[in-house]
């Protein structure tokens, strides 16, 4: 089975998750790049990015360098962004419209997730979800014991294959 890790980050946390999920489990890793990413810090990227989700929006995105339909497992990471997945996956879930495959979501948040896996769920829902997992800013707060949780999350997962 082809295995691939599919993840935006705009400040690293999620960028780490997908780096060890990846590794665990021996997964190529997709970044999604956005040709505009957001030039705001502090405050006003909360203003903008939150915009970017409630509008919808659909960032042109680089061009992807793996053959996203070749696959059959897919890990696919976000940070929430007002509740929601970034506008990255947006534009690759338009892109893409998957199905028939088998997905493992994980999201990056401060605190506060929201519905951020019904949402992905719902877009995703001509495949078999595999399971989902969540981080508290883990750059920031332990890391390594997030880094142990998501090696065993993603090795549990893959001996349920
Ligand atoms: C535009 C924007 C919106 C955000 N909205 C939320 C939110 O609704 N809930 C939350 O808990 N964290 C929110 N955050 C915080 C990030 O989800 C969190 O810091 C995450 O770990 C960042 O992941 P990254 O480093 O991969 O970008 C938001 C961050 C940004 C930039």
């Amino acid at each position: 089975m082809k295995k691939i890790v599919i993840f935006y980050s705009f400040e690293g946390d999620t960028k780490l998750i997908a780096e060890n999920i990846a590794q665990t489990i021996g997964a190529d890793i997709l970044e999604l790049k956005p040709k505009e990413d957001l030039k705001s810090k502090g405050i006003m990227k909360y203003v903008w990015g939150g915009k970017a989700v409630m509008m919808h929006e659909q960032p042109e995105l680089l061009p992807l360098d793996k053959d996203v339909d070749s696959y059959d497992v897919l890990f696919i990471g976000t940070p929430v962004w007002a509740w929601s997945y970034a506008p990255a996956l947006n534009t690759f879930f338009s892109a893409h419209l998957l199905s028939g495959k088998k997905i493992a979501l994980f999201c990056c948040h401060g605190g506060a997730k929201g519905k951020i896996f019904d949402h992905m769920k719902e877009v995703l829902k001509d495949n078999e979800i595999l399971g989902e997992i969540d981080f508290k800013d883990p750059l920031k707060n332990n890391t390594d014991e997030n880094i142990e949780k998501v090696k065993k999350w993603a090795e549990n997962i893959m001996e349920t294959l």
